[in-house]
């Protein structure tokens, strides 16, 4: 698949649990770009200020460690995606509901957000990137080719991260996770920078219902009727 234009950009953003990052990383497979999933620098943040016993108010300790950590994404032998924190292999802490709701919260805090500017748009390298998040098309990649806002009911998110809990062997209460998952919205679509909306150009796209072969089926159609590569 040969790109367009130099660095293409996809943005997928939408609410947590909305099926972002299985579908951002399908549709990044499928084009042979890279992918960004933005949550992981902030759920990195979270963690690393755990990891050091930083104050979680902390906003300047916070500030200086979205500045300095050093991050890796890498593949293991079985394709599973591996996230190293300092050289230490974190993969399971990134992905810890409670770092999850640490990330919400410092994602809140503007001086962590500029600090990660850079760091996100470095992502945009040649043969294209698919980029997941809240902000990816709204401010990271204002000028992306084609930006998607993915939502799904809350029944269903909250159903979808139960069933992705359970499978690895963790215990998952629907009603608490429900009640998580409205929380987490409220926080992430009221913050003052940032907010999770969709670009004005943005085409909604609405998962419920949807295996995930159909939207990403959807996505690259998009792509294609764009012209953001030669087939
Ligand atoms: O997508 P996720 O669950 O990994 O994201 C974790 C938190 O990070 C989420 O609650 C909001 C925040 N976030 C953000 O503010 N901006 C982004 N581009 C990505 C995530």
């Amino acid at each position: 698949m040969i790109a367009a234009s130099a660095v293409p950009v996809i943005t997928i953003d939408g609410p947590t649990s909305s099926g972002k990052g299985t579908i951002s990383r399908s549709v990044a497979r499928a084009l042979g770009w890279k992918l960004l999933d933005s949550g992981a620098l902030y759920r990195l943040v979270a963690l690393a200020g755990q990891l050091a016993h930083l104050d979680p108010d902390d906003v300047d300790g916070h500030v200086s460690i979205a500045r300095r950590m050093q991050v890796e994404f890498q593949a293991d032998d079985t394709g599973e995606e591996r996230v190293l924190l300092e050289g230490e292999d974190v993969t399971g802490a990134v992905r810890a509901e409670t770092t999850g709701q640490g990330a919400s919260r410092v994602a809140v805090w503007p001086a962590v957000r500029d600090a990660l500017v850079a760091r996100q748009r470095a992502f945009a390298e040649p043969p294209g990137l698919v980029a997941d998040g809240r902000d990816m098309g709204t401010v990271i990649f204002p000028a992306a080719e084609l930006k998607v806002f993915l939502t799904a009911s809350a029944e269903e998110r909250a159903a979808r991260r139960h069933k992705q809990l359970i499978s690895k062997g963790s215990t998952a209460n629907l009603a608490d996770l429900s009640r998580e998952i409205a929380e987490r919205d409220q926080r992430d679509s009221s913050r003052a920078v940032a907010p999770l909306k969709p670009a004005s150009d943005a085409v909604l796209l609405d998962s419920t219902g949807l295996a995930i072969q159909q939207v990403v089926a959807r996505v690259l159609a998009l792509g294609r009727e764009r012209g953001l590569w030669k087939v």
